[in-house]
This record gives structure tokens, C-alpha cells and sequence, in this order.
């Protein structure tokens, strides 16, 4: 049959899917003696608290059931790659092995087998914008301004002033500090739009791009089905490298850059990814916190697949900013096709817990809200069990950043070292606030739990289509502080509803519908299965399913 009129266009595995994001470092260590023999071989040195007190991948590979048991699609892994940690693995020495620290690229393989094995698919973060100052390229090409590897970094000469001035204004993330060094073995600096320890690509030169693409194709090769591409949209440079506006001089260059010439680098990536047996997913970290600008970075379908658009990572926990977030995205994202993305939580912000104020009543509702959103969701780590970040205060802080405390360890069990094989060692960051009781087994036996709330709501996801395809409408609920949606896809229909006040609220739609999920648990107003009662209770949200030919949303 030619392509008619009938026929669904074929949509892509990740569209609507759930990604799991896991921190290497964070997430379970299970190999304490194979990291020992692999660091008596090392050339490099590591903090003790990281040897005897980080993740490893067989942790993951261990705790891939619970992943695939929390209905996730999807794992993305954070770097795993040899690195001096400067940033904690987004400073990257070698893009094509595994570091010591966290295994080799046979246990990388055997995971990568098994999580296929469980319907997994495996995202890996390919951190392209800069590397680390102990990459071979970079140690080359700091050793003479004539050698092979100078033109893969960004230099300028220094002007006469004294003492001598940057050449632009341009701030790095991290720290106070412009976003150049001058290294004065070869009278010039480089740029660094992070840590000095991660210097910055020069994608302008060809060589480059010949050689990242070297190191997609190598991954490729061992199986994975996406790269979460580091700040993508900081690739390309303005020509001349003009100041930032004097406004937003104070503010890291890193989350203002927007170069046109970033644009034809994805297309160039995209097209070279395109030509893989298997084509892997595109997912690009824009951190550019507009979704007007975001958008911009798929393209015409011809550069990423995904963006990350953190705009709602960084609102308030409000009815009428989730609906601002909402409209933006259809006027922006929809008009294009463009695939939205939802996070909540990720390595680089404080848990979504945490920064809604604590309240686990809040959090299970951001949960109903995250997953009934249209496009894909991003969930982090220990999420799931309504995690708050850890305090980590003095000696303890690692990260130059200051996000430690969403990094902290995950627990599986709630004996002291909580499922991690630290034989009375400390692990690399303190525990997160009530570990014993917000851990994977305590909360599996637990229908009330947070971790059982995920479960149902991946599950629900699953099954409808609507919620998982559907177009999503915003709704008048009656209530200013009542968010309200509906999610369509042929004849199944979804509302949800969620009262983001602290006091319960009659919406004027729904009444009667079947209520399919909701947050409140024993002291909400609805339950599973059950009518919806025309009634919300405080920071509650509820799914219904609207069959079909039900009612109009106007009870
Ligand atoms: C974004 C990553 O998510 C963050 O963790 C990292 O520090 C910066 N990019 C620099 O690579």
C-alpha cells in the first residue's frame, strides 16, 4: 500500500519513553576488589574517598532489574570515561575506554548485553565542547603553538596590557574567574567556557569533528543507542569571539552562547549518525533556559532528535508557571514537531524534592505531573524513592560546582551501608536525609511508597497511549491553582488534574471519570480504580482515563 492517508507514521522508541538517568559515581558500588587490581595498574592516582567510596558499572549492572522494574525504557549513563575528575568525569582524558575507576570496556559490554536483555536501551554522555586539560590532544597541543594538536583548542594572544587582560569578558561556569587561562609555557590563552581543566574544542576545524565522529562510531560499536550530547548548543563560537553583552557579562558564557554555527555542526553530526546501521538517539543538553531558544536545535527533523529544555527544571512549583511552561512549549516545540523533554531532577540541580520545599506530598505530585507529560521524561536516580539532597558541608564537598548534595549515594537496603560494598569504608558522599527509610527494598515492600507510585505511573504510561503519545491540551479546571490537561490519542482520552495549593479544591471538570492514578495515597481524596469526586486534596494530582464515548470533560 502506498503511504496514505491510513497509515501512522512509524514514531521513534524514544518518543513518550521514560530515560533513566544514573550517575556512575552515585549509584551502587558492587566491585570494591576489581577496582583495587584495576588502580594497581593505573598510571593515575585517585582520591581515596573515590577509591574506596564511588559507584562502579557492576553496581548498575546489578541494579538494571530495578530499573527495568520501574518500567524505564531507557538508561543514560553520566561519564564513566578516564578522567582526572577535575569534573567529576565531564572532564574526559580518553573518550574510548572506561576508567578504572569504574570498570573496563568488558564489563561495559556485559552491561550494555544485559540491559538490552531487559528491553533497556543504553544512552551514553558524549562530552564534545571541551576535554580534559589531560587528554593527549590538549597536552600535545599545549606543548609547542606549532604543534599537530594546537588548532583543536581555541587560543588568542595576549594584548600589552598589565596585568594581562582576557580576551573577551566571557565568565566560566564554576567558580569566579574569566574563561580563559594563559599558559605561559606558549604565550597564549586558551578558552574554557568550565574549569581551567577542561579546555575548549575548536569545532571550527574539521579535524575535530573527523575525530569526535571517530569516537560515536566507537560506541556504536559496542551497542549503545544514543549519545546525551554535553552542552551541545555551546559547540560553535561567534565569529570574532565578540564580549557578552555588558547586562549579562556576570553570568557564565557557557549558558548564553547561541552560535549559528552550532547548527550545521548537529546537522554535520546528524548526518553522519543517520548513516549507522543502527541510527542512535541525538540528545543534546541545551542549556539555554528559554524554550523559544531551545527549539531552534532540532532543527528542520535535521538536527537533534531530543533537547533538553530545563525551563521547568528552574519554575516554581506553581500552578500557573507549570502552565506558562506548557503554553511555551506548544507555541514552540509543537509548531515544529519537535518532541518536548521533561526533567525534574538531574546531576546538576538540586532535587526536585528539595527544592519544592521537602514536602513528600509535593514531590509525589510533581510525579503524577512529570509522567503524564507529553513527550520523553527524564528521571534521575533516587527520584523514585522521593529523595531529598544530601548536606554536604567542609571537607566532604568534591564538586567545584557545589552539587554534591544531589549526587549523594543511592540506597538499595536500609542496613548501615545500605546495599554498598564499602567493608566500613565511607562512601564517596554522605547518605541522602532518611536512608533507612527511603531505600529500594524498604519501598518495595511498600504499596504506599514513592517507589510504588513510579512503578503504577510507568505502568499506566505503558498502557495508554494517550498518555504516552497523545496530544496534550491545557484544560480549564476552574481553580487557578489547578493545573489541567488532557492527553488524547485516537478514541483513549487521559485528564489530569493537579492542585498545586495547600488546601483542597473543586475543579468544575471530571467529576465521575475513572480515576486511573493519583498522588494522594491513603489520605487522597481519590484512589485507583474509584470515581473522581470533583474534589483535590492538597497538593494532590490525579489521573483519569476518559473512555470513550464518556462525557465531556465538564462534569
Ligand atoms: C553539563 C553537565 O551536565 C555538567 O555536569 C558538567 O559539569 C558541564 N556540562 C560541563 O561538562
Amino acid at each position: 500500500m502506498p503511504p496514505g492517508a491510513d497509515e501512522q507514521p512509524e514514531r521513534p522508541w524514544w518518543e513518550g519513553a521514560v530515560v533513566y538517568q544514573i550517575y556512575p559515581l552515585s549509584f551502587c558500588l558492587a566491585d570494591p576488589d576489581g577496582r583495587r587490581a584495576r588502580l594497581e595498574r593505573a598510571a593515575e592516582p585517585f582520591a581515596d574517598r573515590l577509591v574506596e567510596g564511588a559507584g562502579d558499572l557492576e553496581g548498575i549492572r546489578r541494579h538494571l532489574d530495578h530499573v527495568a522494574s520501574l518500567g524505564a525504557d531507557a538508561i543514560w549513563l553520566s561519564p564513566f570515561y578516564p578522567s582526572p575528575m577535575a569534573d567529576l568525569g565531564y572532564d574526559v582524558s580518553d573518550y574510548c575506554d572506561v576508567s578504572p575507576l569504574f570498570g573496563d570496556l568488558d564489563g561495559f559490554d556485559r552491561l550494555v548485553a544485559e540491559a538490552h536483555g531487559l528491553g533497556l536501551k543504553v544512552l551514553v554522555d558524549w562530552v564534545p565542547n571541551h576535554t580534559s586539560d589531560r587528554h593527549p590532544w590538549f597536552l600535545d597541543a599545549r606543548r609547542s603553538a606549532a604543534s599537530a594538536h594546537r588548532d583543536f583548542y581555541i587560543w588568542r594572544d595576549r594584548d600589552d596590557s598589565e596585568p594581562a587582560r582576557p580576551p573577551n569578558n566571557w565568565r566560566r561556569a564554576f567558580g569566579e574567574g574569566p574563561a580563559w587561562t594563559f599558559d605561559d609555557a606558549t604565550g597564549q590563552w586558551y578558552l574554557h567556557l568550565f574549569l581551567p581543566g577542561q579546555p575548549d574544542l575548536n569545532w571550527a576545524n574539521a579535524a575535530v569533528a573527523e575525530a569526535m565522529e571517530e569516537v560515536l562510531d566507537f560506541w556504536l560499536d559496542h551497542e549503545v543507542d544514543g549519545f546525551r550530547i554535553d552542552v551541545a548548543h555551546a559547540l560553535g563560537k561567534p565569529d570574532g569571539l565578540p564580549d557578552a553583552p555588558a547586562g549579562s557579562a556576570t553570568i557564565p558564557y557557557s549558558s548564553q552562547i547561541d552560535d549559528r554555527s552550532t547548527h550545521e555542526i548537529l546537522r554535520r553530526l546528524r548526518r553522519h549518525t543517520d548513516r549507522a546501521a543502527r541510527p542512535p538517539l541525538l540528545l543534546g543538553e541545551v542549556f539555554l533556559l528559554e524554550t523559544a531558544k531551545v527549539a531552534p536545535y532540532y532543527g528542520e527533523g535535521d538536527e537533534l532528535q531530543l533537547a533538553f529544555n530545563f525551563t521547568p527544571m528552574y519554575s516554581r512549583f506553581s500552578a500557573s508557571s507549570f502552565r506558562r511552561r506548557l503554553t511555551e512549549i506548544g507555541e514552540h516545540l509543537g509548531s515544529r514537531g519537535a518532541v518536548p523533554t521533561w526533567v525534574l531532577s538531574s546531576h546538576d540541580a538540586s532535587r526536585h524534592r528539595s527544592r519544592y520545599g521537602g514536602s513528600m506530598r509535593r514531590a509525589r505530585a510533581a510525579a503524577v505531573l512529570s509522567l503524564a507529560m507529553r513527550g520523553t521524561v527524564f528521571l534521575y536516580a533516587g527520584e523514585e524513592l522521593g529523595l531529598e539532597d544530601a548536606v554536604v558541608e567542609g571537607e566532604a564537598v568534591l564538586d567545584p560546582g557545589g552539587r554534591d548534595g544531589c549526587r549523594a549515594p543511592i540506597p538499595w537496603s536500609p542496613a548501615p551501608e545500605h546495599g554498598w560494598s564499602l567493608r566500613g569504608a565511607a562512601p564517596f558522599l554522605p547518605f541522602p536525609p532518611e536512608a533507612d527509610r527511603l531505600d529500594v527494598e524498604t519501598e518495595s515492600s511498600d504499596p504506599a511508597s514513592m517507589l510504588a507510585l513510579y512503578r503504577e505511573l510507568t505502568a499506566l504510561r505503558r498502557r495508554s497511549p494517550a498518555l504516552r503519545l497523545g496530544d496534550l491540551v491545557l484544560e480549564e479546571a476552574g481553580d487557578d491553582e489547578v493545573l489541567a490537561f488532557s492527553r488524547s490519542e485516537g478514541a483513549e482520552r487521559c485528564l489530569v488534574l493537579v492542585n498545586f495549593a495547600g488546601s483542597p479544591r473543586q475543579v468544575s471538570l471530571g467529576h465521575g471519570l475513572e480515576v486511573a492514578a493519583c498522588s494522594g495515597g491513603d489520605s487522597g481524596r481519590s484512589s485507583p480504580g474509584g470515581l473522581f469526586p470533583g474534589e483535590l486534596g492538597p497538593e494532590e494530582a490525579v489521573i483519569c482515563s476518559w473512555p470513550p464515548p464518556g462525557p465531556g470533560l465538564r462534569g
